[in-house]
């Protein structure tokens, strides 16, 4: 059984908690040492963009891990992330989320968390910097976040306390860590918990590709199955999801009952 220890470094400002934190792997550092910043000025998400971080407006967070699991399971370390944020959130801040493929946190259908797990190589072995970074507050959201981005304030109508929210996060990490060593698990309990893995109507872009179809379950790599119209399954391993409406036939005043 793999238990996580938490050791806690703090920093007014870092570039990026997940390059900080990188480097001190790179010299050795444990697993469960972790970075709080009260600020980013270069913060990262995934698929190389930027992650805004002004200071006190987020939790931004690494904690460096050196899992014992198959690497092939290791795509699944960010759905267990992202079971420890629903359950952090909920115990800190009674606010109930849902999960967008692969590991987006979303209350309403607006992103309030996003996670970025990096695989490197150190001396020790290959870990992973698994970062996360939960909005608090709205401020200073670049204009084009405003209608796809919220936070805990808005979210919840009260002012979070980001020790509250760190301390809940440090403990749901170290409850669901174990369970990477039930994979099946980790793939039922985030099928249950996301909106996503059934039924939902979807757009998948992935460079170049671009997929619309009903999502129907996922593999036990963590892959996302989607049913095209022409009934094809595809196997979905990396891109952007986004929900799409159905479009309904109109309905003329004559054909209406
Ligand atoms: C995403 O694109 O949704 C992932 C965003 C991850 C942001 C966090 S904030 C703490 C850590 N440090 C970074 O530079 N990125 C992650």
């Amino acid at each position: 059984m793999t238990f996580l220890k938490p050791k806690v470094l703090r920093f007014e400002s870092l570039p990026s908690t997940n390059t900080k934190l990188a480097r001190l792997a790179a010299e050795g550092a444990p697993e469960g040492v972790t970075i709080v910043a009260d600020e980013q000025t270069a913060g990262r998400g995934r698929l190389q963009r930027a992650w805004s971080s002004p200071k006190g407006a987020g939790l931004y967070f690494s904690i460096l891990l050196r899992p014992t699991i198959p690497q092939h399971c290791w795509p699944l370390i960010t759905f267990m992330a992202a079971l420890a944020v629903g359950d952090a959130l909920r115990e800190a801040c009674e606010l109930e989320t849902d999960i967008k493929w692969p590991n987006d946190i979303l209350s309403g259908e607006r992103k309030i968390c996003g996670i970025l797990a990096e695989a490197i190589d150190t001396p020790a072995g290959r870990a992973v910097i698994l970062g996360i970074g939960i909005n608090l507050t709205q401020n200073a959201f670049p204009p084009e976040l405003a209608n796809l981005a919220t936070s805990v304030s808005e979210a919840t109508g009260r002012a979070p306390d980001r020790e509250q929210i760190l301390a809940s996060l440090l403990n749901t990490l170290a409850r669901w860590y174990p369970v990477l060593e039930v994979p099946g698990q980790i793939v039922d309990a985030w099928s249950n918990r996301s909106s996503y893995a059934l039924g939902k109507l979807v757009q998948v872009s992935n460079g170049d590709d671009v997929w619309q179809g009903t999502t129907c379950g996922v593999e036990p790599d963590g892959a996302l199955r989607l049913r095209t119209s022409s009934g094809e399954i595809k196997l979905v391993r990396a891109g952007d999801v986004y929900s799409i409406r159905p479009s309904y036939p109109q309905i003329t005043q004559n054909e209406s009952v």
